[in-house]
């Protein structure tokens, strides 16, 4: 077999065995193994979470052969070594998106045909919101601590003493509502196109006593007027990529901000293009999740930018110039080397 083919079947079994993971984990597959004290036979993790045996044999079994798990030389007992486990829960979640782009398969077809409008909005799928709220609680719960405060120069004295700030994009409020809740002094917005989301936000900030934050149904292209020079601080992740018009947006956050205030971009900040990632795994996933959620997010409208979780750091640097931001830093997300926080001034 040459290479190439090799390289092709791996990627085809791959697909396949991250599906069989996300349908794992759905079921408690994964939770039952990781919790077991000792390898378990597919009868014991069936009986365990009471599912029909003959289809928890051939998920461990895909599971085994792609290396995600490990068998016994019987091919019966099955176990997760103490080492994989922060990796696997990781990409057990991360392979729940690959059903949500099955569903979206139709769609984006038809969508991409120059005869037909419009893309898919989130809201559209809103499981898609559950995953993307997991990633957040679980694979990044650290982050405000590691990616984003410590890259804004006195930004935790400053939230301390109390300051204004918007999440803008912030979807279930993982991110606002961790700030709000540690930084009582200062005032949060919460805000996002999408309303079903900030209904779990504001249950889960209702449930959490969380006094300091008010949520909005804002479209971030058009905001300037209704918050004027009104923050101190401004945030979005994952979001300005996906947007219809992000250049718009871009200046109309530069207009929501007081003088000197700060914008934290945290986006996909892929260097080196195409030919600069071959072969490259998370580059692979961008590409493809982009194709079935970012870009169709993004054709709200026909003239949309359509930029993709690909855009690239040179075009973000570039957007956040012509808004007329200085770029004070970039750091790279300590989860994920694509993901950057461009820390912009006003
Ligand atoms: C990929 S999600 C990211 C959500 C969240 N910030 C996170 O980090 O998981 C993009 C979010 O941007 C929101 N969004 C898309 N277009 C928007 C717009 N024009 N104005 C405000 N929010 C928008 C979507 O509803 C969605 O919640």
């Amino acid at each position: 077999m040459s290479d190439y083919t090799q390289k092709m079947m791996n990627h085809f079994g791959g697909s396949g065995v991250m599906l069989c993971l996300s349908l794992a984990r759905d079921l408690g597959v994964v939770d039952a193994l990781m919790e077991a004290k000792e390898p378990l036979t597919s009868q014991e993790v069936a009986d365990k979470l009471n599912l029909r045996e003959r289809y928890v044999r051939e998920i461990l079994g895909s599971l085994a052969v792609g290396e995600v798990i490990n068998v016994d030389d019987t091919s019966t007992k099955f176990h997760v070594p103490e080492d994989h486990k922060q990796t696997l829960v990781a990409v057990s979640i991360f392979s729940r998106l690959l059903p949500q782009l099955g569903m979206r398969y139709n769609n984006v077809k038809a969508c991409a045909q120059q005869r037909n409008p419009g893309g898919i909005v989130y809201s559209e799928n809103p499981e898609t919101f559950d995953v993307l709220k997991e990633i957040l609680v679980t694979i990044k719960k650290d982050m405000v601590d590691t990616d984003i405060l410590p890259a804004i120069p006195n930004i935790a004295q400053r939230l301390e003493s109390g300051i204004k700030v918007a999440e803008f994009g912030c979807a279930t409020g993982v991110l606002v509502n961790t700030l709000a809740s540690r930084f009582k002094n200062s005032t949060f917005l919460g805000s996002d196109v999408a309303n079903e989301p900030l209904e779990e936000a504001r249950a889960n900030a209702n449930s959490r006593g969380i006094q300091n934050i008010t949520y909005s149904t804002d479209n971030i292209e058009n905001i300037s007027e209704k918050y004027n020079e009104s923050f101190d601080w401004i945030l979005t992740r994952d979001v300005i990529h996906d947007l219809t018009y992000p250049q718009q947006a871009l200046n109309q956050i530069y207009q929501c901000l007081k003088p000197g205030g700060i914008f934290s971009m945290i986006d996909i900040g892929i260097e080196g293009g195409i030919a600069g990632n071959i072969a490259d795994a998370s580059s692979m996933f961008y590409y493809s999740g982009s194709t079935f959620l970012c870009i169709p997010e993004s054709f709200r409208q026909p003239d949309a930018a359509a930029l993709g979780a690909t855009w690239g750091a040179p075009l973000a640097r570039e957007m956040v110039a012509k808004a007329g931001f200085t770029i004070i830093n970039e750091s790279v997300s300590r989860t994920d080397k694509k993901e950057i926080h461009f820390v912009c001034q006003k």
